[in-house]
């Protein structure tokens, strides 16, 4: 080998070694983890997707039987009648295999301060016992609301870790603060 040649493969191994190391920083802790969201909108979605890129976590999306409307007056005012009337919205589908996760990230649009009814209809409808639920909320000024406080009483068998609430205007631009969050409760390296 010539020198040009060994000093390239040398350069190319140590780009390769960096990648794989900054590969192992992102990747997560030992914890199984399971995002869960439900997104009228996209905007939690968006953060799902960013935690599962980041994490490698699994992501299941709640998913109601009857979509909300996308007029924004008539899911405003769907929205106020059902949680004035602590209804659960029928899910399309449910988690039969919760056993194999020890984490479950819980994602909802903040609707008038607390969680949606389908997030509400998924806590209630799982046993969460044993298990550690981090909430996370996008909002547009609410911040998490009462919805802490719901997702306690949804899922009393559960230990809460930290929530947090993110602008949903400004989603796209939450990477860095998704991370610095996941780090923060120990769910990234
Ligand atoms: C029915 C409804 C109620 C809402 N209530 C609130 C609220 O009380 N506080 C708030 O900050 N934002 C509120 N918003 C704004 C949403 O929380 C925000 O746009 C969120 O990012 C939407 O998430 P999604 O795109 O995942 O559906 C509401 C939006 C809707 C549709």
């Amino acid at each position: 080998m010539n020198t040009q040649v060994k000093v390239i493969t040398l350069a190319i191994i140590t780009m390769l070694i960096s990648y794989a190391d900054a590969e192992a920083q992102m990747s997560s802790t030992n914890n199984k983890i399971l995002v869960t969201y439900f997104s009228h909108s996209g905007n939690t979605r968006e953060i799902a997707l960013q935690i599962k890129e980041a994490t490698g976590a699994d992501v299941f999306e709640i998913v109601p039987v009857h979509p909300y409307p996308t007029n924004y007056d008539s899911v405003v005012e769907q929205a106020k009648r059902e949680l004035k009337a602590d209804y659960r919205p029928e899910l399309k589908t449910a988690i039969s295999y919760m056993a194999s996760y020890d984490v479950i990230l819980v994602g909802s649009p903040c609707w008038w301060s607390t969680i949606a009814p389908p997030v509400m209809t998924f806590l209630s409808s799982h046993d969460f016992s044993g298990k550690t639920i981090v909430p996370f909320i996008t909002h547009e000024g609410s911040g998490l609301g009462k919805s802490v406080q719901d997702v306690k009483r949804l899922a009393p068998g559960a230990t809460l870790l930290e929530g947090q609430a993110f602008r949903g205007h400004a989603v796209k631009d939450a990477r860095n603060d998704v991370l610095k969050w996941l780090r923060e409760i120990k769910l990234l390296k």
